[in-house]
């Protein structure tokens, strides 16, 4: 397992944060976790990173940064989401009008903000999976689907998921038919207050790309290619 972050969490956040940052990531977030009574995120977080793992191999895709994106995805749970409004207001994180109306949806800005500047992490395609990992965006990468698909299919509730069995069968076909049954699950039955623009906007760009995908299919299937 690489190492990552070995200075010491030197504390740039305007708000304190009861953070483990002693160099070794894994132990660091579970240390921190721990530290914070999450035992329900804890758990979560390790569902997340175990079944990331099975789905990048699925996709041959970087184990690595689906590891970091995972791990990372929930780290905001550190701070008490009363105070995530003003988290983001101390340390110059933009958030809309909507985010200020539905905190939730501030914490993946700050768990990508921690992943930055706590543990140093500096590749974009991470950071981007942590920072969408809620609601996805337009034209996501296979790093922000999969964080985004293992987040819900092992959610932080009790029971199983409704669309569960549903996500995990369309996986055999592509991550965004397992990423939309999700959206479109959550979006007509009404489940979201207000949508945020980025889910809406991933759904139109998955709904576009599986349509141009199944044409293709059709295409070269009737000429034979
Ligand atoms: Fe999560």
């Amino acid at each position: 397992m690489k190492t990552i972050g070995e200075s010491m969490y030197n504390n740039k956040s305007k708000i304190d944060i009861n953070i483990v940052n002693k160099g070794t990531i894994l132990s660091d977030v579970f240390e921190s976790f721990n530290l914070n009574d999450l035992s329900i995120i804890s758990s979560h977080t390790s569902r997340v990173v175990n079944l990331s793992k099975i789905i990048a191999n699925k996709y041959d895709e970087d184990e690595e940064k689906v590891f970091l994106a995972s791990l990372l995805h929930d780290i905001a749970g550190v701070i008490s989401s009363k105070r995530w409004v003003e988290f983001c207001s101390e340390n110059s994180i933009a958030i809309s009008d909507l985010e200020r109306k539905i905190p939730i949806l501030t914490h993946q800005k700050i768990s990508k903000w921690i992943a930055s500047n706590v543990y140093n992490i500096t590749d974009s395609e991470i950071l981007s999976a942590i920072e969408c990992h809620t609601t996805l965006k337009k034209n996501p990468s296979n790093t922000d689907l999969i964080v985004f698909i293992a987040d819900k299919i092992e959610w932080d509730q009790q029971g199983e998921p409704p669309y569960k069995s549903a996500m995990l069968n369309a996986l055999d076909i592509s991550l965004e038919k397992s990423a939309l049954i999700y959206i479109s699950y959550v979006i007509d039955n009404n489940l979201l207050k207000v949508p945020h623009p980025w889910i809406l906007e991933a759904r139109f760009a998955l709904e576009r790309s599986i349509k141009t995908t199944h044409n293709t299919t059709s295409e070269q299937r009737s000429t034979g290619e």
